[in-house]
């Protein structure tokens, strides 16, 4: 409707002048109107001009008294023709604002006469305020003074109105093309009869509906990149059930430690236990514990194999590292870097930063001759990919390492020292059981994965990144991870 208005139009007149004013003549709505004229325009049927004009409008309460009456007027109707009337009588004919604005400007024009008793002073008043109102929400101009004493008594306000003028551009037709808009087989087979839109290169593309990675998924893909740059093969993590003895028993780790408790660790019903143990190194695992060997007294008390069968969902990856160890035990000693990066599983209380399930990065190197120096060595390189090249460390226990070492590194953006994972060699109790040889050292260090990610991403609520109530827009939105310098 509004197109054929603004074409026909121009097909007999040089110009529209003002998009507004056609508007109102056509009995079209403007925001319509100026729709249609930007699509024209786009298409180059017509050319414009902008208008920007300041009129004004009528505040909330201007529009109630070209309603209602202006309250001087509402109040000289309240006073009887002849006499007069008590002022607390008054009062309670009008709403209070009307009452007091009304006495005050009543007064001012002379038209009651204002005492105890209220009395009119001339026979008729005309409500110029309210005709005055009227005509500014017909879009009328009126006088400068009438603009200034509404303006002063806030009943209008001045109001930024946009508009066009519009005259006929390079592609004007009285009617719209229908122009092809897609490279179909049809419009192909008849492309000669048919006008193609032209490409429009500075519009932007439709959003790709794709899939977005997570972004602990990016963090991931990170560390395993550091790790491969540095020459690390990745173990396979992909059994999360695990038994009691790979993941304790065979680190060295006592099976009256707090951690094996189910206090702290998730134990299967079904199946219960593990079927099956290498039965030598089990041997050896079990009297490692019991009277020690290889230089070491051991613990000292009854190893149970029923606690070593007991499946568990893995603590650590660190489960992970011991089967490789023992399997690369049982062929001619060849120096291994191995990283992981997977799922892992304590019995903690959720809050704002642990969950019961997260991810553990995971580094070991097995070579002969290695020293504590070439762990620091090892971390300071690993770190300083992520950026962080100022690291601190502090003693700390293992059951699996002596010595152990918390790693903290100063966090440049945070300013602060944080801690970022947990350190150590792997003890001789632990690798000689296994049947490595005695001059090899394994060198070895964990950190969480949800860590490094809530930091790079600015996430305070570890529920936020994993689990139910993570936010898909959130995943949609975020950028791709950059560690590093
Ligand atoms: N397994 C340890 C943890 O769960 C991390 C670690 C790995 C510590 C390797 C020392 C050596 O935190």
């Amino acid at each position: 409707m509004a197109e054929e208005a603004i074409l026909g139009f121009l097909q007999n007149n040089e110009k529209i002048t003002d998009s507004g004013q056609f508007s109102s003549e056509c009995n079209l709505d403007h925001n319509e109107v100026v729709n249609v004229i930007k699509s024209l325009h786009g298409f180059r049927y017509i050319d414009v001009e902008d208008i920007k004009k300041e009129r004004w409008v009528l505040t909330d309460e201007g529009k109630k008294y070209a309603a209602e009456g202006s309250p001087e007027v509402q109040l000289f109707l309240a006073v009887p023709e002849e006499g007069s009337i008590s002022k607390d009588e008054l009062q309670k004919k009008l709403a209070p604002s009307v009452f007091k604005i009304g006495c005050s400007q009543a007064g001012k024009n002379k038209w009651v006469e204002m005492g105890k008793q209220v009395s009119r002073k001339v026979q008729h008043v005309e409500d110029k305020v309210k005709g005055l109102l009227l005509q500014i929400q017909e879009g009328k101009e009126i006088d400068i003074d009438s603009i200034t004493s509404l303006k002063a008594r806030k009943l209008i306000a001045p109001q930024i109105w946009k508009g066009y003028s519009v005259k006929k551009g390079p592609n004007y037709a009285p009617e719209r093309k229908k122009v092809a808009t897609d490279l179909t087989r049809e419009n192909l087979q008849n492309w000669k009869e048919l006008e193609f839109k032209e490409y429009n290169f500075n519009a932007k593309g439709a959003p790709l509906e794709a899939g977005h990675l997570h972004a602990l998924l990016k963090v991931r893909k990170q560390f395993k990149d550091i790790f491969v740059q540095m020459g690390f093969e990745e173990m396979p993590t992909n059994n999360f059930v695990e038994s009691s003895f790979w993941n304790f028993d065979a680190l060295f780790q006592p099976q009256q430690h707090p951690a094996r408790d189910s206090h702290d660790t998730f134990f299967l019903k079904a199946p219960s236990t593990t079927r099956t143990l290498p039965e030598d190194y089990v041997e050896r695992v079990k009297r490692v514990h019991e009277s020690g060997g290889y230089g070491s007294r051991g613990y000292n008390y009854d190893w149970k194999r029923e606690e070593a069968n007991k499946n568990l969902l893995r603590t650590h990856t660190t489960a992970v590292s011991s089967r490789m160890l023992y399997a690369l035990a049982q062929k001619p000693f060849e120096p291994k870097k191995y990283f992981s990066i997977d799922r892992v599983f304590r019995n903690e209380a959720v809050d704002r930063t642990h969950l019961a399930e997260f991810h553990q990065v995971e580094g070991l190197i097995c070579d002969r001759g290695l020293t504590l120096g070439h762990l620091i060595g090892v971390l300071n390189d690993f770190f300083s990919r992520l950026g962080m090249t100022k690291l601190r460390f502090k003693p700390a226990y293992n059951p699996y390492t002596e010595p152990s070492m918390e790693i903290f590194g100063y966090h440049e953006s945070l300013g602060k020292w944080v801690e970022i994972g947990n350190s150590g060699m792997f003890r001789p109790e632990m690798l000689l059981p296994m049947g490595l040889p005695e001059d090899v050292q394994v060198i070895a260090w964990g950190l969480s994965l949800e860590r490094p990610t809530m930091i790079l991403y600015g996430i305070d609520n570890i529920r936020d990144l994993f689990g139910h109530k993570v936010d898909l827009d959130l995943i949609k939105r975020n950028p791709i991870c950059r560690i590093g310098i």
